[in-house]
């Protein structure tokens, strides 16, 4: 039934060798607090209003205890590579010092489970959840964070640099620093826009000191993921601010890793809110080690207008998560998901020709994009035409992309489970599977099977 309700949304030819997965991440499904440490999360979660409807970490999906069948879901559904995160406190309870061989023992289960399917694991080291302790000591906003991160990542890289396809170092480090420090609209609920900035430069010092860890002990594939944001604006009187913006959103991260250090635009704007005492020169090398690839989360598109103009809200787009900015506001335009983003394909694209150009020669892998959308629940079936829609447009600029010769080798949905929406806890729903967030049952929307038909019916 559902097979025929996702035909009519047409099939994509994807190319030989071009990878299809989907994405998960370890705070938002795994659940099973009492298996690991606290970690950010957890603590901010427990703030009245923190997260909007009162969700917990714990059960999340359930997925520690229910991976059998979960694995079955990734299989079923024909996928090439699963991409989710490890937990580091359920690796390294307290962010530094003993490991916890139980937690380990979960990823082995996770990865061979993986691997008996013909399914390529993809980890991710970092998707925003700080072990407590570390946090309760400054988090990111400390040199001993980074250098902890990077104490992880060569556990974890020693354990599984032999089964692990592709490793990501951070997921998205504008998120934890600018919505975490800045914003306080993510953990730990700063509203400290020199913290957010010193927890940007550690969050990629972090990221390069785990790179040679990870590499030591035998990765072979290290990149890490980005959510580069075209930035635009139409009035020529936002020109700064437009710049400004892309400089926190982008340029920051892309520069760092080239090698080019921190923007100067950016180092001048920001000179009233930090003296940027914490970078060292020597650091820089290091954030700008050599990658093996580089992962872009995509979603919307950031149009900057001036205050007057400011369109309806849009989760992620408020000025006060662009620290040193001058005046400014978004404008979104229809059509809009749940989370109040536009739904703008082409942006795909510019966002690949903004990092191909930024990092050239290095494969780009699309590792997170979907939507948060209506859906209708039948008796025997989810619609959420909306959503395949989202998903077969943006495929379709992706591949355009890749045959007008942009290097990019695979594409993930997000995300394969309905999930705890960080903030927005159970209210936004991005799944390809539904889980009730009561009792955790499972059930394939029909994007989900409109995704199926385009990796099982390439593989066949
Ligand atoms: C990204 C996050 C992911 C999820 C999606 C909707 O920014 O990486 O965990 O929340 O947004």
């Amino acid at each position: 039934m559902t097979d025929d309700d996702a035909a009519a949304i047409p099939d994509l030819e994807i190319p030989t060798g071009f990878e299809l997965g989907v994405a998960t991440s370890a705070w938002q499904i795994e659940g099973d607090l009492a298996g690991r440490g606290r970690c950010n999360w957890d603590d901010f979660a427990d703030t009245p209003g923190a997260i909007v409807d009162g969700a917990t970490g714990d059960p999340a999906c359930d997925h520690v205890h229910r991976l059998e069948e979960d694995l079955g879901l990734l299989q079923w559904l024909g996928v090439d590579t699963y991409r989710f995160s490890f937990s580091w406190p359920r690796v390294i309870p307290e962010g530094t010092g003993a490991v916890n061989s139980a937690g380990l023992d979960f990823y082995d289960r996770l990865i061979d489970g993986l691997l008996e399917r013909g399914i390529a694991p993809a980890a991710t080291l970092y998707h925003w959840d700080t072990p407590s302790p570390l946090e309760q000591a400054g988090g990111w906003t400390v040199r001993a964070t980074a250098e902890a991160f990077a104490e992880y990542a060569a556990v974890l890289a020693e354990h599984f640099s032999d089964r692990i396809e592709r490793w990501a170092t951070l997921n998205e480090p504008w998120c934890p620093a600018f919505l975490g420090y800045a914003a306080g609209y993510f953990a730990p609920g700063r509203t400290e826009p020199d913290a957010a900035l010193a927890a940007a430069y550690h969050l990629m010092l972090g990221h390069g000191l785990a790179v040679d860890r990870l590499r030591a002990a035998g990765a072979r594939s290290v990149g890490i993921v980005l959510n580069i944001i075209p930035t635009v604006t139409d009035d020529p009187k936002m020109a700064e601010a437009t710049r400004h913006v892309d400089g926190i959103q982008n340029r920051l991260w892309l520069d760092l890793l080239a090698g080019r250090g921190i923007p100067e635009d950016i180092r001048g704007n920001c000179a009233d809110l930090t003296d940027w005492s914490f970078v060292r020169n020597e650091d820089l090398p290091i954030i700008a080690t050599p990658i093996d690839w580089i992962g872009e989360n995509y979603y919307s598109i950031n149009r900057v207008v001036s205050v007057e103009e400011a369109g309806s809200a849009a989760i992620g787009q408020d000025a006060s998560m662009f620290p040193g900015a001058p005046e400014h506001a978004f404008s979104p335009r229809p059509p809009f998901t749940d989370m109040g983003w536009e739904v703008y394909p082409p942006g795909i694209v510019m966002a690949l020709e903004q990092i191909s150009e930024a990092l050239p020669g290095i494969p780009i892998f699309i590792c997170e994009n979907g939507a948060a959308v209506e859906e209708d629940n039948d008796d025997d079936a989810i619609r959420d035409p909306i959503r395949t829609r989202y998903l077969h447009d943006h495929l379709e600029q992706v591949l355009g992309a890749r045959s007008q010769g942009i290097d990019v080798r695979g594409y993930y949905a997000w995300s394969l489970l309905d999930n705890l929406e960080w903030a927005s806890g159970w209210t936004k729903k991005f799944g390809l599977i539904r889980v009730d967030p009561d009792t955790g049952t499972r059930t394939p929307k029909d994007s989900a099977y409109w995704y199926r038909r385009q990796s099982v019916g390439r593989n066949a």
